[in-house]
């Protein structure tokens, strides 16, 4: 059996810079036409200037004859002026802004403090320029459980900031429960979406310690409850258009993860598309593969939606336990040395 999709993009991927950067592009251009680039790294990327200079990055770190087209975006913080978000919309690269609640996960320490106060006049731009905000959903106030985070995030954050700024594009990003699932779905207008990855759609909470504790399947917000798992498998299978691909891939070397302070993140873009199709088929809802993986995300973006096609062959193939950097180090990917049954073809497309 054999699948042909128009060529996918991925609304919410970590990059990276530097070896790790040129280790992992490619593994993303294989598949995905187009990538939400998230702006964490260190120093984020806070202006336009920076995102124009890490989109050249990532486009030297591209295979050759590869069409590859980063968006990028800008990491909202407490000093960001309103005449950046000008800047950003002009420039024509900078597609969304990130908001990372202060120290929410990986990078997130310049992230916002005050959102509904101080950033109000970003805020108030960014409808102006009709800029998304792409939103980490979780609060971060130590006394809120791990696993309610994001359910405190829409009740005291998400739910005011829209009556304040209803016309504000959002979108929830890497959505783990049902209240997130059902905010989407009551939102009305149109200007909220939620992007979903292959680990909150295929793992629970036990994945974390089935037989041991396991860090590579250990990212933000945490994995959830199964009844979580199900509600955000039924959205995407349903064919709700404000639901897409967004993997959140987010490599870290081996060592950074097997620690005693591990990071948080999981490497899946290797596997993300065989993920997805394995979520689809098993939900017996293969026809809504396609608007999730390539129509829903530009839709949702204004943007043109891919003109090429891939294929996904189903045949299994085993994954690897892990690839190689430069300098000695591994990357361990989702599902590693498991075997998958969705192949997704890196060459057939474009012709088509
Ligand atoms: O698990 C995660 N890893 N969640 C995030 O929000 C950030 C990401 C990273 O950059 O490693
Ligand atoms: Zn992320």
């Amino acid at each position: 059996m054999e699948l042909s999709i128009t060529q996918p993009d991925d609304w919410h991927l970590h990059l990276r810079d530097g070896d790790l950067l040129k280790a992992v592009v490619p593994h993303s251009a294989n598949h995905f036409g187009r990538a939400i680039v998230m702006p964490n790294l260190k120093p984020p990327v806070t202006t336009t200037a920076a995102a124009v200079a890490y989109r050249e990055s990532i486009l030297k770190a591209l295979p050759t004859e590869s069409n590859f087209t980063p968006l990028m975006t800008l990491y909202l913080t407490d000093n960001t002026d309103p005449d950046e978000i000008k800047l950003a919309r002009k420039s024509g690269v900078v597609f969304a802004v990130k908001l990372y609640p202060a120290g929410a996960t990986t990078n997130s320490q310049d992230g916002v403090s005050d959102l509904l106060g101080n950033s109000l006049p970003v805020l108030e731009e960014m409808v102006e320029q009709n800029m998304p905000l792409l939103v980490h959903g979780e609060v971060t106030n130590s006394d809120v459980d791990i696993f309610d985070r994001e359910k405190v995030f829409i009740d005291t954050i998400l739910r005011p900031l829209l009556q304040k700024l209803p016309r504000l594009k959002v979108v929830m990003e890497h959505i783990t429960t049902q209240d997130a699932v059902r905010f989407v779905e009551t939102c009305r207008g149109g200007s909220v979406a939620a992007t979903v990855t292959p680990q909150h759609l295929l793992l629970n909470r036990n994945a974390l310690f089935q037989g041991g504790l396991q860090p590579h399947n250990y990212c933000l917000p945490v994995l959830k409850r199964e009844i979580h798992r199900q509600a955000i498998v039924s959205a995407v299978t349903s064919g709700n258009k404000r639901f897409f691909l967004g993997t959140d891939s987010a490599p870290h070397e081996r060592q950074r993860k097997e620690a005693t302070c591990g990071c948080a993140g999981i490497y899946n873009a290797p596997v993300a598309l065989a993920a997805y199709a394995k979520v689809f088929a098993e939900a017996g809802a293969l026809e809504y593969l396609e608007a999730f993986t390539s129509f829903n995300g530009p839709d949702f973006y204004g943007l043109p939606r891919n003109e090429s096609k891939i294929k996904l062959i189903k045949q299994p193939w085993k994954v690897p336990e892990y690839y190689a950097l430069k300098d000695g180090g591994q990357l361990v990917p989702m599902f590693a040395g498991r075997n998958l049954d969705w192949l997704p073809s890196t060459l057939h497309e474009r012709s088509i």
